[in-house]
């Protein structure tokens, strides 16, 4: 097969990981890609007066999958407050990308803030598409009060719940107890909109009876991931809810430096660290390109060539075991950018 890939370099650190990703997929493939760049971001922003042009935005479309560095930088902000450089609005809505699926796994020769020694190894799947951020754009206030609304629609919950259960369904290894698991995180203890995302959860989780459905608060569910990270399998919750624990659970495994993401929809998708463009070390060779190499891994993954994608993460555990790849306790690489690719690249050997 051969596949058509677009990618976007994004902002601050983000030319320098996309092009480590890029060298790592090169030297992993052995299959044809044809890379196709995509401008997007605050840098894209302030040359063309849009983050992402619908030209982009189609070739996006037409593209097998997208491989998305960070974007955004604070000082390029919209009338309203926000930043312009954001892509959430355009991909993730605009695509209907509705599942945001953030593996949270502890790599071998990492230390974690825990005392744990290994076995993190969780993913939460955040909904993409609607929950507050649906309220992207449409803030509505004036100097006194402002408002933003959650949204929870029953085929929004429906289709990402029941994406949560088939991931849980098809995923290796189990939890620390080896109960395979679907927990939903919410706030139905004093939201309507959560109890209701709650309801929908556990009328589809009646459709999977070999499979554990459990309930917890968000805040519970922060002391949780803290406290008995190992219980996890994978996690379903709203949008806002996703982001803040996506960042809590990086925190557990050496910092989001290490974490990838993927933007899924039913025919599109989109790749990308969780973390942002860290404009203050960018053009240093001091960045982790870590988390877009294993965002890479999980596109190609995505494109059906999952020997490649084991290949990819193989690599870079095999990289950090052997010591070849060390990491500051801040997450950034301490031999630089260009180093833990070649490192990341000889370990495919
Ligand atoms: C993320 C980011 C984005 C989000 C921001 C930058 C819009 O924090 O992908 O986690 O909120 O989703
Ligand atoms: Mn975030």
């Amino acid at each position: 097969m051969s596949y058509r890939v677009a990618f976007i370099r994004g902002d601050g650190i983000g030319p320098e990981l996309v092009e480590s990703a890029l060298a790592v997929l090169d030297a992993a493939v052995d299959f044809p890609v044809e890379l196709i760049e995509v401008q997007g971001g605050a840098g894209a922003y302030l040359e063309q007066g849009t983050a992402m042009s619908a030209a982009g935005l189609e070739v996006i479309r037409q593209a097998d999958a997208t491989l998305k560095g960070p974007v955004g930088l604070p000082d390029v902000r919209l009338p309203d407050g926000t930043e312009a450089g954001l892509l959430g609005g355009v991909l993730r809505n605009g695509l209907d990308l509705y599942a945001n699926v953030r593996p949270i796994t502890l790599l071998p020769g990492v230390r974690s803030a825990l005392r744990v020694e290994g076995g993190i190894d969780y993913v939460i799947v955040r909904e993409n598409t609607e929950g507050l951020y649906a309220s992207r754009g449409k803030g509505v206030g004036n100097s006194q009060a402002v408002a933003d609304t959650l949204l929870v629609t029953r085929a929004g919950c429906e289709r990402i719940v029941r994406y949560a259960f088939e991931l849980a369904a098809k995923r290796q290894g189990a939890p620390e107890d080896g109960v395979r698991r679907v927990t939903c995180v919410d706030k139905a203890n004093v939201l309507r909109s959560m109890y209701f995302f709650r309801s929908v959860f556990l009328e589809v989780a009646a459709e999977y009876p070999d499979i554990e459905a459990e309930c917890i608060y968000v805040d519970a569910a922060a002391q949780a991931l803290v406290m008995s990270p190992l219980h996890f399998d994978v996690i379903v919750t709203e949008s806002m809810f996703g982001d803040i624990l996506s960042d809590l659970g990086g925190g557990t495994v050496g910092g989001v430096a290490l974490c990838p993401g993927g933007n899924i929809g039913t025919s599109q998708a989109y790749f990308e660290p969780i973390h942002g463009s860290a404009p203050s070390i960018a053009g240093q060779d001091k960045a982790n390109p870590l988390s877009q190499i294993l965002a890479t891994a999980m596109m190609v993954d995505y494109l059906g060539e999952q020997p490649t994608g084991d290949r990819i993460r193989g690599a870079v555990r095999q990289a950090l075991r052997s010591g070849s790849v060390q990491l500051n306790s801040d997450g950034t690489a301490t031999s630089g950018t260009k180093s833990v690719t070649t490192a990341v690249i000889g370990a495919l050997a």
